[in-house]
């Protein structure tokens, strides 16, 4: 028998803010979703710092989470990420447009991230919504077998009112 595959259209999902309640969730998603994950610590420390951070949640279920950090006129994007098998569907581009939103809100005109050249889905994702690239940081990243670079990514927020 032929495997059919069926596009079912996206219920509607939810963002709201991070809760400690949530981090163990946090944490299990960031594990699956990347090779050297944060650790739960690292997300709580965000939250108590007061970092922007979201939720996305499918029903009882949680699909993905964003971290911005935000101050003296500038975000940052320190995380976004979405379950592997909720990819695809327009998630990751609501969250990330929910971030801009949030940093235009709080003043930031201009909005930074970093994202791996080989990471194709992130890229493509930033480029479609404006980000433009504004440099390279050298063995930003840990990597298997050595370090990779990060490709430093900034989307002017002045145009949407930031
Ligand atoms: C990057 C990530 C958050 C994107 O989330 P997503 O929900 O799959 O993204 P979307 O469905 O909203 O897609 C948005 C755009 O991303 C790009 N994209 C997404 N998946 C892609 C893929 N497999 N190949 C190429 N481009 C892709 C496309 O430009 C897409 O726009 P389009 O659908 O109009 O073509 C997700 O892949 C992820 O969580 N990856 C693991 C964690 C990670 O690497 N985070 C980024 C760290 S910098």
């Amino acid at each position: 028998m032929v495997a059919a595959r069926i596009d079912l259209p996206l219920p509607r999902v939810d963002l709201r803010p991070m809760a400690e309640g949530d981090l163990a969730r946090v944490a299990a998603l960031e594990r699956e979703s990347y090779p050297f994950p944060w650790s739960e610590g690292i997300f709580h420390d965000c939250l108590r710092v007061g970092y922007v951070c979201r939720v996305v949640e499918l029903g009882f279920d949680l699909v993905g989470y964003g971290v911005m950090s935000t101050g003296a006129g500038e975000a940052h994007v320190l995380n976004l990420c979405v379950r592997e098998a909720m990819r695809g569907r327009g998630i990751g581009r609501t969250l990330l447009r929910h971030l801009i939103e949030l940093a235009v809100t709080a003043g930031a005109q201009d909005l930074f991230l970093e994202v791996r050249p080989s990471n194709l889905a992130a890229v493509r994702l930033y480029h479609s919504l404006g980000f433009v690239q504004v440099g390279v940081r050298r063995g930003y990243y840990q990597a298997v077998g050595g370090r990779e670079d990060a490709t430093a990514l900034r989307l002017d927020l002045r145009d949407l009112g930031g």
